[in-house]
């Protein structure tokens, strides 16, 4: 597991003077010292009406948060070490291009790939037997009765749509569930999964500064960027087993006992991304515990639901984290069981122990919110209201997502099936024993190099990563004749 004995691991960047470095290479100078940094600073313009960089002036630092941080600079130019910063030059010139997202870039290469029999099961989106992501059908319902109703694009509140955070919770926990009706859970919509991630992590950078972020080891590449981009220090608890295809729940407990209390624990409440693999319920139960003995607070990403077993069968961790946990944060994302993907749709609820003390929870997360987009988009969590408020398109929906879960559920016997015959030597069985759209295959990265290469067969290359969803029965025969080639 990660080192708690450690907690400034090289590279990370909390509390520490001028920790806001920003990538101006070359330049030692903060280009801002605090959220106070000045707007005017950089409406200079300069000769022939090109406006000129100027770097914004350090503000005098004297919030409690940042106390720590050293006397402000005298002079504008100097770096703390006295260096002289170009500050009369073009601030972008001197900036090197940020390393391309892993997966992305494996979507760019796909597409410039001329193979008319090249398959992608490296992207994060559901694709139907055609290869295509659909639009469902409640979604296009609920969108021709809201341009017919609605009659305003005005801003929403800052926590969304008013029904839109309680239709939520009853999805999360149930109607009648005590963590509903008591009032001891407050939602706020958001920008999809990442932004109520983004949000709980400038709350917790707030509210709970000293605390340490734990993801299972793997998670989704973009957990710790989040925490990190919020400051948040992030360390990895054990998860996966040393062949790389199930878990390793003693490992995972005896991480998880040795977490500081009060730090938090970063849990994916269904369908583990990367990996597919879950806890079972027992295992959850004991996880409960020690969440709850440790006095840990649980973050629950709950990005899947409806895409393992079933909407009930999914919620089994989250409840029991949630009602072992007297507080907890749940993460939760439209953008996979609605296929609401561009639409960002998602929630942070935060659940409390009390009502007071969840009001004055999400009266700070509101501000979180309100300093970095304001106010979420409407559009999509007005479709997924709508559906989760008519009986008869949530009902569709439903059945909707069935058809989803059950193709990718379908797609993972299959493969199973097929690698046994194209590659009897080789054991693929534990691929229908895990959920989700993601399954990590066990293939090393010279293998996912060798399918790319040789067989335009797409795979992330961590864990040998593979999107079940990208399998169709066009392709399935000729994905793992591919596969059989490079073991
Ligand atoms: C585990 C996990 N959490 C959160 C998200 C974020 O989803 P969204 O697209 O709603 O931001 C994803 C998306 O891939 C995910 O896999």
């Amino acid at each position: 597991m990660g080192c708690h004995q450690n907690p400034s691991p090289a590279g990370h960047k909390r509390g520490l003077p001028g920790s806001e470095y920003a990538s101006y290479d070359n330049c030692p100078t903060p280009l801002v010292r605090s959220s106070t940094a000045r707007a005017d600073a950089t409406d200079a313009p300069e000769r022939g009406g090109r406006r000129r960089h100027r770097q914004p002036v350090p503000a005098v630092v004297n919030n409690a948060e940042t106390s720590s941080i050293a006397a402000p600079l005298n002079s504008v130019d100097l770096a703390p070490t006295g260096q002289h910063c170009p500050r009369n030059s073009l601030m972008f010139e001197h900036l090197d291009t940020a390393p391309p997202d892993a997966i992305l870039g494996l979507n760019e290469a796909f597409r410039n790939d001329p193979n008319p029999d090249k398959i992608n099961l490296s992207v994060g989106v559901y694709k139907d037997a055609t290869g295509k992501t659909p639009v469902l059908d409640c979604v296009k319902a609920a969108e021709r009765r809201l341009i017919e109703e609605e009659d305003t694009k005005g801003y929403l509140a800052i926590d969304g749509l008013p029904q839109f955070g309680q239709l939520t919770q009853q999805l999360l926990f149930g109607a009648e569930h005590e963590l509903v009706t008591s009032g001891r859970t407050v939602s706020l919509q958001t920008p999809g999964g990442t932004g109520a991630l983004r949000v709980a992590a400038d709350f917790l950078r707030k509210k709970l500064p000293g605390a340490t972020v734990w993801c299972s080891k793997p998670t989704w590449v973009n957990h710790p960027k989040i925490f990190e981009a919020a400051d948040c220090q992030v360390e990895t608890y054990d998860y996966i087993d040393a062949a790389g295809v199930g878990l390793d729940f003693e490992a995972m407990l005896s991480s998880l006992q040795q977490i500081r209390a009060g730090d938090v624990v970063l849990l994916h409440g269904c369908c583990h991304n990367p990996t597919g693999i879950d806890p079972t319920p027992e295992q959850w139960k004991k996880i409960g515990e020690v969440v709850r003995e440790r006095s840990l607070l649980p973050l629950v990403d709950f990005a899947y639901q409806g895409f393992g077993e079933s909407l009930d069968a999914d919620v089994r961790g989250l409840h029991e984290i949630c009602g072992q946990a007297s507080e907890a944060i749940v993460c939760s994302s439209y953008s996979k069981n609605f296929g609401l993907y561009s639409e960002r749709v998602g929630a942070l609820s935060l659940i409390a122990d009390e009502p007071a003390a969840a009001a004055a929870a999400l009266s700070h997360a509101k501000v979180c919110v309100r300093t970095n987009y304001s106010n979420p988009p409407q559009h999509g969590a007005a479709i997924v209201a709508t559906v989760l408020a008519d009986p008869e398109l949530r009902a569709q929906w439903e059945q909707e997502l069935a058809v989803m879960r059950d193709r990718i559920n379908s797609m993972r016997n299959r493969f199973v099936e097929g690698m046994r015959i194209a590659s009897p030597d080789h054991d693929f069985s534990f691929i229908a024993a895990q959920r989700g759209m993601f399954s990590f295959s066990g293939l090393s990265p010279l293998q996912v190099d060798e399918l790319r290469t040789k067989h335009s067969v797409y795979v992330v290359t961590a864990g040998g990563r593979i999107n079940v969803a990208g399998i169709t029965p066009e392709n399935i025969d000729r994905l793992c004749a591919a596969i059989a080639d490079v073991l």
